[in-house]
């Protein structure tokens, strides 16, 4: 299992990101200084536009910061070059997105293996064993050849699941992965994200409008226009 050897799975620093809109500076994120300890469930909300995803996105490694510093597990995103941020985020760090993203032509199997083949860390024997085990662990072994528009929408975002921790990153990232579903199905699956957060000590940061959630996270975090005005930790 891989897991963070440091105690802080992400650590950021006045963390920044303007973007500049026909001439106007809009700030999506403001100074913005936080610890999540590994192996924490993390829940981030505020109202549309308050800066959630420019958040998970910085601390993914899938946009750059104005200013300010994110470290991964110990690495200063910063201090690496473009094909070694990619090589960094496949093996550490998995995204779950609100609409899925599966490959609409690639079964679920398939899309599971096909992080694991981007990364090039294990032969084809090992990555289709590893593809069955996850579907398995997320309760779709009945559905291996099931392209993504076969499935319900509570399964494809647990192939989307599943395909997150194919390359068994330490950080889970996930913008709104209940957006689309109901309210049984996803809270279906924020237990199983928090299931495997305990029982594999991975660190996920869960980006949600829904306040029901709160109280399965262990810390929640408030956005309010790029701001971060509140951090609780429940014990
Ligand atoms: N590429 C961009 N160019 C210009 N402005 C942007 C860009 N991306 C985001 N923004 C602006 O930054 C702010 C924060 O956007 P962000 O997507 O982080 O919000 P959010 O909290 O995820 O909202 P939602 O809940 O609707 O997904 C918004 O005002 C948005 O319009
Ligand atoms: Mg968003």
């Amino acid at each position: 299992m891989s897991n963070c050897a440091q105690n802080n799975a992400v650590e950021t620093s006045s963390l920044t990101k303007e973007f500049n809109f026909q001439n106007t500076k809009i700030t999506a994120l403001n100074d913005a200084t936080f610890k999540i300890a590994t192996g924490e469930f993390v829940v981030v909300l505020g109202h549309s536009g308050s800066g959630k995803s420019t958040l998970l996105n910085l601390v993914g490694g899938l946009d750059k910061p104005s200013s300010g510093t994110i470290k991964v597990c110990g690495t200063d995103l910063s201090t690496l070059n473009d094909d070694s941020l990619s090589a960094f985020r496949s093996l550490n760090i998995g995204f779950i997105f609100q609409t899925y993203n599966l490959i609409s032509t690639l079964t679920s199997l398939e899309n599971i293996q096909f992080p694991m083949k981007l990364s090039n860390v294990v032969n084809d024997q090992l990555i289709k064993e590893r593809a069955r085990e996850l579907l398995n662990l997320v309760g779709l072994a009945n559905r291996c050849d099931h392209l993504p528009f076969q499935m319900s929408c509570g399964e494809q975002q647990r192939v989307a699941i599943a395909r997150a921790l194919a390359n068994d990153p330490p950080l889970i990232l996930a913008d709104e992965p209940t957006g689309n579903l109901d309210w049984p199905t996803g809270k279906e699956v924020i237990m199983f994200l928090k299931q495997i957060s305990k029982t594999q000590k991975k660190t996920m940061i869960v980006v949600t409008h829904d306040e029901r959630i709160v109280e399965l996270a262990d810390a929640t975090m408030r956005l309010e226009k790029g701001r971060i005005v509140n951090i609780a930790r429940h014990v």
